[in-house]
């Protein structure tokens, strides 16, 4: 195996990526719809059904993503500025906290009471704890700035991948592709 790190990152984390990118932006979507519904409202069930299974789904993909991480070899980060390469790894380490601790949260949330997560068909997540109402009312609080907070520093992080894409030319974004 050469010493030299690989140009792109793996097929493997390339579709984790994007998959993990495209549940994130879509569960913040589906998470603010579900709150402007009221509890009698004909679709809030199924809402927050769909968004805790695409959730779940989620927090696997992340696993998985969090284990090639630390698994295999990444592109270097050397074509950006050394204060770049620093932002860009707090940024990197910071995403990937988050992709786990919003679902983990949300997990907290709808086990509170010890039900457990109906998935598809037959398929459940049990609840590993049950938590007093403040503790479900944290978890909630948790799961709500932690969601918008990603929302917002994964605009940031695209940005940055499209800044140095289009306008200095490196091959940052080529990496992911
Ligand atoms: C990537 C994964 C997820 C994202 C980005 C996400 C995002 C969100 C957002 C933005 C909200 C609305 C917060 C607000 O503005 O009040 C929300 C609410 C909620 N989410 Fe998630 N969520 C995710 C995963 C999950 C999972 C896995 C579960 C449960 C298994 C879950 C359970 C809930 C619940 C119960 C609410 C309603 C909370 C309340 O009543 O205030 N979420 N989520
Ligand atoms: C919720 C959305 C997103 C999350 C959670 C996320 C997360 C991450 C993480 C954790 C890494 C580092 C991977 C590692 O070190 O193993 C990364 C790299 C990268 N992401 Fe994202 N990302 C998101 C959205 C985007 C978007 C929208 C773009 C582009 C428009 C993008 C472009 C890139 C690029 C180009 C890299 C490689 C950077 C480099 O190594 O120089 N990401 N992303």
């Amino acid at each position: 195996m050469s010493n030299a790190s690989p140009v792109r990152y793996s097929l493997a984390a390339r579709c984790l990526h994007w998959a993990i990118a495209l549940l994130i932006f879509f569960s913040i979507g589906l998470g603010y719809y579900l709150t402007t519904l009221g509890y009698y409202d004909p679709n809030a069930q199924s809402a927050l059904h769909y968004h805790r299974a695409i959730g779940m789904l989620a927090l696997l993909l992340a696993v998985l993503f969090c284990l090639l991480h630390l698994l295999q070899r990444r592109p270097s980060l050397d074509e950006v500025k050394p204060w770049e390469k620093i932002a860009a790894y707090v940024m990197h380490y910071t995403l990937l906290f988050m992709m786990l601790a919003i679902p983990i949260s949300g997990y907290l949330i709808s086990t509170s009471a010890g039900d457990a997560i109906p998935l598809f068909g037959d398929i459940s997540i049990p609840a590993v704890m049950t938590l007093q109402p403040d503790g479900a009312r944290l978890a909630e609080q948790v799961h709500l700035i932690l969601a918008w907070m990603t929302g917002a520093l994964a605009l940031l992080h695209g940005s940055a991948a499209l800044k140095h894409h289009f306008i200095d030319r490196h091959d940052t974004l080529r990496k992911m592709l």
